[in-house]
């Protein structure tokens, strides 16, 4: 992409009314515009970033089994009344009478969708599991919508639902999502750690919240420290096997959030491995047993020739919320510092003299190598000073940046920077070249 072709609208300083570093960094870095309260546009620069995230997210829930559809916004209240959540959800649902006044709602959350679409077409057991996703816009008209897309009205969520004939089946998929959220927040550069969370009336110990340790997170959080550097065990799991070990192996030590926490249980922990932080809530999982099956009637035929009601479980992660998260995991004072697996673009492309036939030449190499690599470049084409262009290429948080510049050239010489480490390196053209393709491939 060329900057004098894109559309980048950077602020020098952020709004008053952005309180946490995430927040004011994504209007900074032109990635989203507030519309209204809680409601964001995503611009493009935002958009590319939120579609890695989700693109990460539905790999792994491929990899784990997880079965991507789509459902729509809007549902029936009909729907939710056979629940009976139509009256329980209160005002943060959003209602909406159409032209034959039918009452329906803007989807907070699709349990009661997915058993419909479930009990229309699944009868026995030998359909049986079955888990069933999609990465779909949600709205909570939240009381306090704040932080920029952390606690937004409208959001992206992924979220998936299981179906198991029994118990046993249903913590079988609750481990293989468990395992999965493990390896999809390690892949955007997230510790997030899975805490005990609370099961409501449902009981059990089958719900976590995976969260992500930031001093602005909106939660209480307390834990054993070695879950924070446990690691993810990646994606060469046997997914039909016993995943259960490598579950104990982390509700083993000590985590729950705020309402789950334990005071006695948690003082038992060494006092040097205590944890007591706050953190973002990027994940949940829970499983629920018939709490939908039940009123709804979704029953499958099990082997004995009876009809048992399906047990499930749902697992949502904030896929939106995701980029606030990152961000606050990983900025510096010049910006955002982006993990290359969600990056905006691999390379940037700084030219110190635009229409110096000799910088022009190199930078368009390199752009035309980057993108023949199969990655992407932004090339900073625009006649903007040098010290504004790295400000900006630093406050969006391309991981490379390329610099070129008419004295440099002249010796064949270019400058690469990384911007996490701020490490510079003068290369010949060609070295660099090979070296951000090489790096950009890998
Ligand atoms: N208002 C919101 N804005 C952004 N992301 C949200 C919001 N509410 C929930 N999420 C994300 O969606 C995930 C699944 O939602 P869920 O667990 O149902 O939410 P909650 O715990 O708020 O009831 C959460 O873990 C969180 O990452
Ligand atoms: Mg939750």
């Amino acid at each position: 992409m060329r900057l004098s072709r894109y559309f980048l609208p950077v602020l020098k300083e952020a709004p008053s009314d952005a309180q946490i570093v995430s927040h004011q960094l994504m209007l900074r870095a032109g990635m989203i515009r507030q519309e209204a309260a809680g409601i964001y546009a995503w611009l493009p620069l935002g958009l590319r970033v939120l579609n890695k995230v989700e693109q990460i997210v539905r790999e792994e829930m491929d990899r784990a089994g997880a079965i991507e559809l789509l459902m729509p916004t809007l549902q029936l209240a009909d729907l939710w009344r056979e629940s009976g959540r139509y009256d329980a959800y209160g005002p943060e649902m959003l209602r909406i009478t159409d032209r034959h006044e039918r009452e329906l709602l803007y989807g907070p959350t699709n349990e009661e969708m997915i058993t419909e679409i479930f009990r229309g077409s699944v009868k026995s057991y030998k359909d049986l599991p079955k888990n069933l996703y999609h990465v779909q816009w949600k709205f909570r008209d939240e009381r306090r919508p704040r932080f920029g897309v952390m606690r937004g009205r409208e959001f992206l969520m992924k979220d998936a639902y299981s179906f198991d004939l029994d118990e046993a089946g249903a913590r079988k998929s609750y481990n293989r999502m468990f395992v999965a959220y493990l390896n999809l927040f390690a892949r955007m550069g997230l510790k997030a750690v899975p805490m005990r969370a609370d099961t409501g009336p449902i009981g059990g110990d089958l719900s976590h919240e995976f969260i992500v340790l930031a001093d602005t997170g909106e939660s209480a959080v307390f834990c054993h420290k070695d879950l924070v550097e446990m690691g993810a065990p990646g994606p060469d799991v046997d997914w039909d096997g016993d995943l259960q070990p490598l579950v104990d192996q982390r509700t083993a030590l000590y985590a729950a959030t705020e309402e789950m926490h334990d005071e006695a249980a948690f003082n038992a922990v060494a006092e040097g491995d205590r944890l007591s932080a706050r953190g973002i809530e990027v994940g949940h999982i829970f499983s629920f047993g018939t709490k939908y099956s039940e009123p709804m009637k979704a029953l499958v035929a099990g082997p004995d020739g009876k009809d048992h009601m399906v047990q499930m479980g749902s697992y949502g992660v904030g896929v939106s919320r995701l980029l606030g998260a990152i961000i606050e995991a990983s900025h510096d004072e010049a910006g955002i510092i982006w993990p290359e697996s969600v990056a905006p673009f691999d390379v940037g492309i700084i030219s110190l003299r635009v229409g110096d036939a000799a910088c022009d030449a190199a930078c368009e190499a390199v752009y035309k190598a980057v993108h023949a690599a199969g990655k992407t470049a932004l090339y900073d084409d625009t006649d903007a000073r040098g010290g504004g262009k790295f400000a900006s290429m630093d406050l969006i948080g391309v991981p490379w940046q390329v610099i070129v510049g008419p004295k440099g050239i002249a010796e064949g010489l270019v400058e690469v920077k990384n911007r996490k480490t701020g490490e510079r390196q003068t290369a010949p053209l060609a070295d660099a070249i090979a070296g951000l393709t090489a790096k950009a491939a890998g």
